[in-house]
């Protein structure tokens, strides 16, 4: 047992063997850091291949625990690749962690390339499609499993992003409800999380500030206030998506997002002063 592992008693995934896209940076790494903590075995796929095996190597220095495989989501001959490497590693594949995802750089409409927005509905949709494509294939003859995806409060509501981007992770909701439909008869489960904003190289990039000023904008724009969200939250709500508390519940869009997206913004009686 690796020295970080919490004790047995503790581990919400002892026993597990989990796959997760994007793991190189950002929520997955952290991710990838807590399943292992709480006793799984983990492979990193990303197609950053040094940061990726750091990754890898920080959490299981000899290897055993956790491996790093490159693997760009939208090509499926790695992503059955990965799969398969998983299972002649590990036997199995209990959690597939679908989190690799691209954000176009702002533009209208009328000036929207439609190569840009392929693009990223190939990383957001495709891989996810994919992902789950060849963990379902392994988890059938299983019969138990867990995919998750990570979509974005711009999954339930317009205006938080790009176009391209917002129809992605709206396309990724609907792609966890079909598979909840389809794949509950095999005992496998599909869910979501919808992650407010992240400090994170992706959120950083894509709004183009540091990643102390990405901060400051969740915190100033959100609904809940003396908190702000980080990604190992979101490396929580993945855990517990992975684990077998919540062995009942499939075709979720969990959205972390501080309540945000069930108001109206500016528009709410309380921030107007009404009451
Ligand atoms: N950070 C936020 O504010 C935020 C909010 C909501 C949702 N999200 C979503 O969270 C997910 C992770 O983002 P993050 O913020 O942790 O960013 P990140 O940039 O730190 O991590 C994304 C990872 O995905 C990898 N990746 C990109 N294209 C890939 C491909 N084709 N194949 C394999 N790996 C690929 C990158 O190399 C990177 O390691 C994304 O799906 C993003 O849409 C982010």
């Amino acid at each position: 047992m690796s020295c970080c592992q919490l004790p047995s008693m503790a581990q919400r995934l002892r026993g597990k063997v989990a796959l997760i896209t994007g793991a190189a940076s950002g929520m997955a790494e952290s991710t990838a850091k807590l399943f292992h903590r709480h006793g799984a075995k983990v492979m990193i796929l990303d197609i950053q291949d040094e940061l990726g095996q750091k990754v890898a190597d920080e959490i299981s220095p000899s290897g055993e625990d956790a491996s790093y495989f490159h693997c760009d989501v939208t090509n499926e001959d790695d992503v059955r690749s990965a799969v398969d490497a998983a299972v002649a590693k590990y036997g199995k594949v209990d959690v597939m962690f679908n989190n690799a995802g691209i954000v176009e750089k702002a533009a209208r409409l009328a000036d929207f390339p439609k190569s840009v927005f392929q693009r990223v509905m190939d990383v957001n949709v495709t891989g996810c499609f994919l992902a789950a494509k060849h963990a379902a294939r392994v988890m059938i003859p299983q019969r138990k499993g867990s995919i998750i995806f990570t979509a974005s409060m711009a999954s339930v509501v317009g205006g938080t992003a790009q176009h391209g981007y917002t129809a992605s992770k709206h396309a990724v909701v609907g792609l966890t409800r079909n598979l909840a439909a389809e794949l509950g008869q095999f005992g496998i489960r599909a869910n979501c999380i919808s992650p407010y904003l992240v400090a994170t190289p992706f959120a950083a990039a894509a709004k183009e500030l540091s990643l102390a000023d990405v901060d400051g904008l969740g915190q100033r724009n959100s609904n809940l206030k003396g908190v702000t969200l980080k990604k190992e939250e979101i490396a929580e709500a993945a855990l517990y998506l992975a684990s077998d508390e919540s062995k009942f519940t499939s075709g979720l869009n969990l959205v972390v997002d501080g309540g945000i997206t069930v108001t109206l913004g500016e528009l709410n009686v309380y921030k107007l002063g009404l009451y």
